[in-house]
């Protein structure tokens, strides 16, 4: 069972989708950067299993803005759990890189008072579908409401001129989420990661399409005050999107 901290004010950022590569972890350590270059000290619970984020966390140098990091996916038998996963009090900004596997109990717990859920989303059909039952278990199991507009996907290693894409993109219109970025395909990710860096820490003339995309997903991300405003203010009760519910019972009980 996953545990994530119940902090009041926290801007508690959910990365997920159980399709494993997809890049949760690359948003994550990017964004952590990109958080970290503003001048306060984000954290990133790393509770996938590879330890990518701590992995990261580790090379990068000391002489750059701090990230606070907790390495969730290890279970220590020399601390209580709560102290292991413990958040500083002035921390305002939690990354939580999620693991490949999340069963429908952990997604609940993922998800509990986050401020945004992030799904990254790779351009195959089979990554499109995964990413379609993820966004349905999310709306139906986990109860996001969508009117809280905290659901949101990344488009990632994607041309944007595919038949696939235009699959996908009809889908989550269907549903009224957005796709707030869309990653290019980037050797400049891959290094980013082997030196501990966020992509807004490289050469700028090399990084400048990357960079913008992470700063808009930023931007997007420091919006939720605002649309927890409006969505309180919003009383009327909702039923989960048809398209929703349709697609949960073909993914889930295998009928059309
Ligand atoms: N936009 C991109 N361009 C090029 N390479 C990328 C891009 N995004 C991710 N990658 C690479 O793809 C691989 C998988 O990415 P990542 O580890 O972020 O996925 P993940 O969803 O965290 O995987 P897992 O489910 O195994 O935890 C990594 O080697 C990463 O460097
Ligand atoms: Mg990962």
């Amino acid at each position: 069972m996953l545990i994530t901290p119940r902090q009041n004010k926290l801007n508690k950022i959910v990365i997920l989708n159980p399709k494993g590569g997809c890049g949760k972890s690359t948003l994550a350590t990017n964004l952590a950067a990109c958080y970290a270059t503003r001048g306060t000290t984000p954290a990133i619970m790393d509770y996938d299993p590879q330890g990518s984020t701590t992995g990261w966390l580790a090379r990068r140098s000391d002489e750059l803005p701090a990230i606070h990091g907790i390495a969730a996916y290890k279970k220590s038998m020399q601390a209580t759990r709560s102290w292991q996963l413990r958040v500083p009090s002035e921390t305002e900004t939690l990354i939580i890189d999620s693991p490949a596997s999340v069963d429908h109990d952990d997604l609940r717990e993922l998800t509990r008072d986050s401020t945004s859920i992030l799904v990254p989303v790779l351009p195959s059909s089979m990554d499109i579908h995964a990413a379609s039952r993820c966004i349905a278990d999310l709306l139906l199991v986990a109860k996001v409401d969508r009117r809280d507009r905290k659901l949101a996907v990344v488009a990632n290693r994607t041309r944007k001129n595919t038949k696939s894409f235009a699959t996908l993109m009809r889908f989550l219109d269907s549903l009224g989420i957005p796709i707030i970025a869309v990653l290019r395909d980037t050797q400049n990710f891959v290094r980013s990661a082997e030196q501990g860096l966020g992509v807004c820490e490289m050469q700028p003339s090399r990084v400048k399409p990357d960079v913008e995309q992470i700063e808009k997903i930023a931007s997007w991300l420091d919006a939720w005050p605002q649309r927890r405003r409006e969505s309180n203010s919003t009383t009327s009760i909702e039923k989960p999107p048809s398209a929703a519910r349709s697609l949960f019972r073909r993914t889930h009980f295998g009928s059309a």
